[in-house]
């Protein structure tokens, strides 16, 4: 496959989605954030009432997942759930779905669809080890869990939403221990990835190392 893909994987609160949605748009490229699709089969699943334990029950879910991305705006089922998925809670259930090889297996394709002309830049935890395993460019973007934490309470403050510094820098140390301690898919920076710390990086600082890279490899 010929069409480039930039592959941004990272920890939660990273602010790689922010960096992945600016480069996407500076080389005109398509945008796919993976950890929505997994925090959609959590809303769903939390929607149906389905037992979050059994990991069949779930990847039906994620097989049959109605979803649709224009624009800013991600529709579930015809509902517009942009905002919904963000919660913490969301977040939370996510990353538990994400450890079922079931569900895994069932967003792998959907994944891949968004690989098309131009090109492609995603973000998530396994994107350059797995589902993009031939990307042109990948990186493993991160930052100091404090720093995470900080960026996480500023966008859910900006949304509109409740935040509070001390349980997001929790949240962000459990759900980094499950990512990268599950068997599957962990989350780390694999042998091929560059590492970019953004603890003391600005967002616009991030996304020029990462066009940069990008370029020297054109
Ligand atoms: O990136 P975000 O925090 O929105 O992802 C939510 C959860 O989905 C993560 O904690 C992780 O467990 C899971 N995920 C994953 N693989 C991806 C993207 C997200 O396992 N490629």
């Amino acid at each position: 496959n010929k069409i480039p893909v930039i592959a941004i994987d990272g920890p939660s609160a990273s602010g790689k989605g922010t960096v992945a949605q600016l480069v996407a748009r500076k080389l005109g490229f398509h945008y796919l954030d993976s950890g929505a699709l997994y925090r959609l089969v959590a809303l769903k699943t939390m929607q149906l009432n389905t037992d979050t334990q059994n990991p069949i029950a779930v990847a039906e879910i994620a097989i049959h997942l109605n979803v649709f991305f224009k624009d800013e705006h991600i529709y579930l089922d015809d509902t517009i759930v942009t905002n919904a998925i963000r919660t913490e809670q969301c977040g939370i259930v996510a990353s538990q779905l994400a450890a079922y090889p079931q569900v895994r297996a069932a967003l792998t394709e959907r994944q891949r669809a968004f690989r098309q002309l131009p090109g492609l830049v995603t973000d998530g935890r396994d994107m350059g080890s797995v589902i993009f395993p031939d990307a042109v460019l990948k990186i493993y973007l991160t930052a100091s869990a404090e720093v995470r934490a900080q960026r996480r309470y500023k966008q859910l403050i900006e949304k509109g939403m409740n935040a509070n510094i001390a349980d997001l820098l929790q949240d962000i140390q459990k759900r980094d221990e499950r990512d990268s301690s599950r068997s599957i898919a962990p989350l780390q920076q694999g042998v091929d990835a560059k590492l970019l710390d953004t603890t003391s990086l600005t967002i616009s600082q991030a996304q020029d190392a990462v066009l940069s890279w990008y370029n020297d490899m054109l």
